[in-house]
């Protein structure tokens, strides 16, 4: 599988590229950055940080949209520290930005293979996505996949009362996606929030003998300070690293093809995913919408993969 992974680096969209690069069913052709948990420049600098800890220099990064498309930028910093990556010191990154934007490189990308045969990996706000799509209107029928971490159904909101925070950031981006026409499978916080990074599963990544294994320890365990206090569970949600688990095993996942709509104007739920869950509408079920997940044989397929690394 070819994808482009398009991300707000945060700590748990490392983990999901380190990820992607651990499984040889993935062709990583690039990574994309956005302005999501932090601004874009902070985001570009933790996805080659990222990349550096594997020693793969060769993946390119493009910088992308510095804020969503109408509203005004919001961060995570709460969730991911000052610089998104907080937890472990790297060094410094190793390299800039690969030359060229973000957008360009999505639609160059996806126009020079043949159709269908990209998957977008969208992990933070679609702000880029979206751009991409009004620049090149034939990606809607060139684009194979998208596969969100986006939205919730029963788990609601955890950045508002209403909204999931990739959605919220951008959610007019989130809606312009959603009318692509694109098959999209959204991992929704209502699977994020069943994957617990418990104190006995963060003992399995520190007691791994590399050094990706001890690093994603301590993201999490920085991550999991506000998260598992907020929901009082052992270890906090693991959100993007759900999309590429999909890729490689849907068959550990279940969920439907629903309606997905975005709220884009009330004040009090805007970036709500409103989900017709139960076909309560006869609009079309545009999205294959993930509502469970294997937990524990999710765990052991990722400490697998990890240690290849
Ligand atoms: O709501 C969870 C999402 O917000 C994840 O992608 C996390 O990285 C943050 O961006
Ligand atoms: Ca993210």
């Amino acid at each position: 599988m070819k994808i482009i992974i398009d991300t707000d680096p945060g700590q748990d969209d490392a983990m999901t590229i380190l990820l992607a690069l651990a499984s040889p069913e993935i062709e990583l052709l690039g990574v994309t950055t956005v302005a999501g948990n932090v601004p874009v420049a902070q985001t570009t600098e933790n996805a080659i940080k990222a990349l550096d800890l594997v020693g793969r220099s060769d993946i390119p990064v493009h910088a992308g949209a510095e804020r969503p498309l109408l509203r005004p930028p919001v961060n995570a910093t709460h969730v991911h520290g000052q610089t998104g990556f907080e937890g472990v010191d790297l060094p410094p990154p190793s390299r800039p930005a690969t030359p060229g934007h973000a957008v360009d490189f999505i639609i160059d990308t996806v126009m020079a293979h043949p159709a269908g045969e990209i998957t977008i990996c969208t992990i933070g706000p679609m702000t880029n996505l979206a751009l991409a799509l009004a620049r090149e209107p034939a990606l809607r029928t060139r684009i194979g996949r998208i596969v969100a971490m986006a939205g919730a159904f029963s788990e609601v909101g955890n950045i508002t009362p209403a909204a999931e925070f990739n959605v919220y950031v951008d959610p007019h981006a989130a809606q312009m996606v959603l009318a692509s026409d694109i098959p999209i499978v959204m991992l929704p916080l209502d699977v994020t929030h069943q994957m617990h990074t418990s104190a006995a599963r963060l003992a399995r990544f520190r007691a791994m003998p590399n050094r990706v294994g001890p690093v994603i320890a301590d993201w999490l365990t920085f991550e999991k300070k506000f998260e598992a206090t907020k929901y009082g569970t052992d270890g906090g949600p693991l959100h993007d690293p759900n999309t590429v688990l999909w890729l490689l095993r849907p068959d550990l996942y279940r969920g439907r093809g629903v309606n997905v709509r975005i709220e884009t104007d009330s004040p009090l739920t805007i970036g709500m995913t409103v989900t017709d869950w139960w076909q309560i509408t006869d609009l079309p079920r545009n999205v294959l919408f993930i509502r469970e997940a294997e937990v524990e044989a999710l765990y052991d397929f990722m400490f697998e993969r990890f240690s290849r690394l």
